[in-house]
């Protein structure tokens, strides 16, 4: 009995640790502010000719910065955010994301 236990609670442990990581507000926040606020203005509300991400879907931002990252081209200004979503690992792309859909002021 105690073994069916273990085995359900480890069925558990790997179907919900299998499941997409949802990404941390927090985390996502402390590396917006190492660099991306210079250009995307504070919390991702745009700044002069760069584009406002705040408050934008995660889906969507998830997929702007892995394609950035892959190295292709969007926009016509791609060429620097490529540069800037090389180092991201897909944590990081994900807490971004969570960040910047949290922030709608
Ligand atoms: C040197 C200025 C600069 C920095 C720093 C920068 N970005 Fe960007 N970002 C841009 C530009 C310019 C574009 C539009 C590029 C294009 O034409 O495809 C852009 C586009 C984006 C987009 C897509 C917007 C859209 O709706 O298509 C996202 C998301 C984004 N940046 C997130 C970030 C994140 C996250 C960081 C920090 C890791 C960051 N950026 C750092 C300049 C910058």
């Amino acid at each position: 009995m105690k073994s069916h236990i273990i085995i359900l609670a480890n069925l558990l442990f790997f179907t919900f640790s299998n499941t997409a990581y949802s990404g941390d507000i927090n985390a996502g926040e402390a590396r917006y502010s190492q660099n991306c606020g210079n250009c995307h203005g504070p919390a991702g509300m745009g700044l002069a000719s760069y584009p406002k991400i705040a408050g934008k879907e995660v889906a969507y931002l998830k997929d702007r910065l892995n394609t950035y990252r892959a190295g292709t081209k969007i926009g016509p200004n791609s060429s620097l955010m490529i540069m800037m979503a090389m180092p991201l690992t897909d944590d990081e792309i994900a807490n971004l994301a969570a960040y910047l859909n949290a922030q709608t002021k």
